[in-house]
C-alpha cells in the first residue's frame, strides 16, 4: 500500500497522508481525513466522506453519501447502505450489513433522501456478520452480537444479540461487559461501576432500558 493521489473525479483529500490502495474504487466527490487506510477493492460511493485515521478493509462498500467520522473501524466486506452516518470510533466488523429499502422493487431506485436513515452513534460496535433493519439508531457504546439481526433500535450501552436481536446485557464506555446486578439504582437510572479498575467509569442505565434485559 503507498500513499495514493484520490482518483475520483473532483475528490479530494482533506490532508495529504491518505492511503490508497490502488484497486480501491474512489466516487467523485469523496472526502477522506488524514491517516486514514483503504485497501483493496474497497468502494466509496460519490460523494461519501470519512474522517480521519479510519481503516476501510478490503472488499467494504460505502454507498454514496454515507458520513464516516474519525477513527472509524470498517472491517473486510462491509456493506454500508445510504442513508447513514457514522460517529466517531465505531467498530464495524467484517460482513456487517445494513439495509436501506424496506420495500425493494428490481430496477426500482427508490430515493432515499428524505428516510431517516441509520446512525452508528459514536463508540458503538457492530459484531461480525450482523444485519440491521432500515433506519435505525445503534446507541452510543452499544455492542451488536455476531450474526444478529437488529430490527430495532439499540439502546445506549446495550448488549444486543440473536434473532430478532434483544437487550442480553449493557457494555462500558471501554466495551468491558457489565455484570447483571448494578451498584446503585436511583430513581429511574441504574449506574454501574465498570469493574475494570483501570477504567472504573460509571455508566448510567436507564432504567426502563435495563428491564428489558433478557
Ligand atoms: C464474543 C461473543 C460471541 C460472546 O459473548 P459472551 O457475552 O461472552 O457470551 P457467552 O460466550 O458467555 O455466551 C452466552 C450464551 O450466548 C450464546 N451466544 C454467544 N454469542 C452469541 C451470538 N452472537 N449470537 C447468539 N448466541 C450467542 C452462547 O452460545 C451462550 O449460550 P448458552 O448459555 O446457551 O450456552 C459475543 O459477545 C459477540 O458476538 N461479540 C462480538 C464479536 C465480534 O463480532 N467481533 C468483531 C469481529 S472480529
Ligand atoms: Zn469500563
Amino acid at each position: 500500500m503507498e500513499r495514493a493521489l484520490i482518483k475520483g473525479k473532483g475528490s479530494r483529500m482533506i490532508k495529504e497522508r491518505v492511503k490508497l490502495h490502488p484497486t480501491a474504487e474512489i466516487g467523485e466527490g469523496v472526502e477522506i481525513g488524514d491517516g486514514t487506510k483503504i485497501w483493496a477493492q474497497a468502494q466509496l460511493g460519490a460523494g461519501a466522506r470519512l474522517g480521519a485515521n479510519c481503516v476501510v478493509g478490503k472488499g467494504a462498500y460505502i454507498d454514496r453519501g454515507v458520513r464516516v467520522g474519525n477513527n472509524v473501524m470498517i472491517h473486510n466486506y462491509a456493506l454500508l447502505y445510504r442513508p447513514l452516518t457514522v460517529e466517531d470510533n465505531v467498530f464495524i466488523g467484517p460482513q456487517v450489513a445494513n439495509a436501506n429499502d424496506p420495500t425493494p422493487i428490481a430496477n426500482v431506485i427508490r430515493d432515499t433522501a428524505k428516510d431517516p436513515g441509520t446512525t452508528f452513534k459514536k463508540g458503538c460496535r457492530i459484531g461480525m456478520g450482523a444485519t440491521l433493519a432500515p433506519n435505525l439508531t445503534i446507541g452510543e457504546y452499544a455492542q451488536v452480537d455476531m450474526r444478529a439481526l437488529v430490527t430495532r433500535d439499540v439502546p445506549p450501552h446495550a448488549i444486543v444479540r440473536g434473532v430478532p436481536a434483544k437487550i442480553v446485557g449493557f457494555a462500558c464506555f471501554c466495551g468491558k461487559k457489565l455484570g447483571k446486578h448494578p451498584e446503585i439504582q436511583m430513581g429511574a437510572s441504574i449506574h454501574h461501576r465498570c469493574a475494570d479498575s483501570s477504567c472504573a467509569k460509571t455508566v448510567t442505565i436507564p432504567l426502563e432500558n435495563y428491564k428489558r434485559m433478557k
